[in-house]
């Protein structure tokens, strides 16, 4: 999954930086104001993309001290370029998986996964980062399509409302709600509190921030 980011990294970097997705303006401010709520310090950010957070996070938490991982070598280069004052590396969520140790000596208070927890089996890597989390008040925080109605299942996303071209698919799994607790509770979460962002004029639903504890 990763391949199709570095691939079309140049698109999706000119998509975020111009303001592209319009919902962004709901549901990126939703999720630093949640971690802002959280007064979280050490923050993660798994598969953190171009970088965006890590400025508006400091802007609103001037404490905070944060490190976004991503598989995608192009979207790292450009992270770090534009935000050269905070820590970004490339890894990708196999690795992450298969590794025993943690990233840093010091744990987290929150590991954010903002649009970026597509895969089927996501417990290996909720499994993954829980060994990163602060024991008992470290905080996972998802911010996710909001969950299937009926049946999860594999969708395509070929990005091409967009206003810079994609290229390829990318698949991704639409869980239903019932799905992605059973998911975090099989890797040792509890879901403490949930919201859902809405369009301002037509209710939309935007999105999902999903807020658990170790269990
Ligand atoms: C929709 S983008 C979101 C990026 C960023 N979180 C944001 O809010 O703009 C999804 C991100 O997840 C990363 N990603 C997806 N699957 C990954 C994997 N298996 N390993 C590492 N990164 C992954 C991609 O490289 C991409 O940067």
């Amino acid at each position: 999954m990763d391949d199709f980011w570095d691939q079309n990294s140049e698109s999706w970097i000119q998509v975020v930086r111009d303001q592209g997705i319009p919902s962004r303006a709901i549901t990126s401010p939703a999720l630093v104001e949640t971690l802002v709520q959280q007064s979280a310090r050490r923050i993660l950010d798994v598969g953190c993309g171009e970088g965006w957070l890590a400025p508006a996070i400091r802007a609103r938490l001037p404490q905070s001290d944060y490190l976004g991982i991503d598989g995608s070598p192009g979207l790292i280069r450009a992270a770090q370029a534009a935000y050269p004052e905070f820590r970004f590396t490339v890894l990708n969520y196999a690795a992450l998986v298969s590794s025993s140790t943690q990233l840093e000596a010091e744990p987290f208070d929150a590991v954010v996964f903002n649009f970026s927890l597509f895969e089927r089996d996501i417990e290996n890597v909720l499994t993954a980062v829980k060994r990163e989390l602060r024991k008992s008040s470290g905080r996972l925080v998802i911010q996710t399509l909001p969950p299937a109605h009926n049946i999860s299942e594999l969708r395509q996303e070929d990005f091409k409302t967009m206003s810079a071209p994609f290229h390829g698919k990318m698949d991704w799994y639409h869980l239903t709600r019932a799905d992605w607790i059973k998911k975090l509770e099989h890797a040792g979460f509890t879901l403490e509190s949930e919201q859902t962002p809405q369009h301002p004029e037509t209710q939309a639903e935007l999105s999902w921030i999903l807020v658990a504890r170790t269990t």
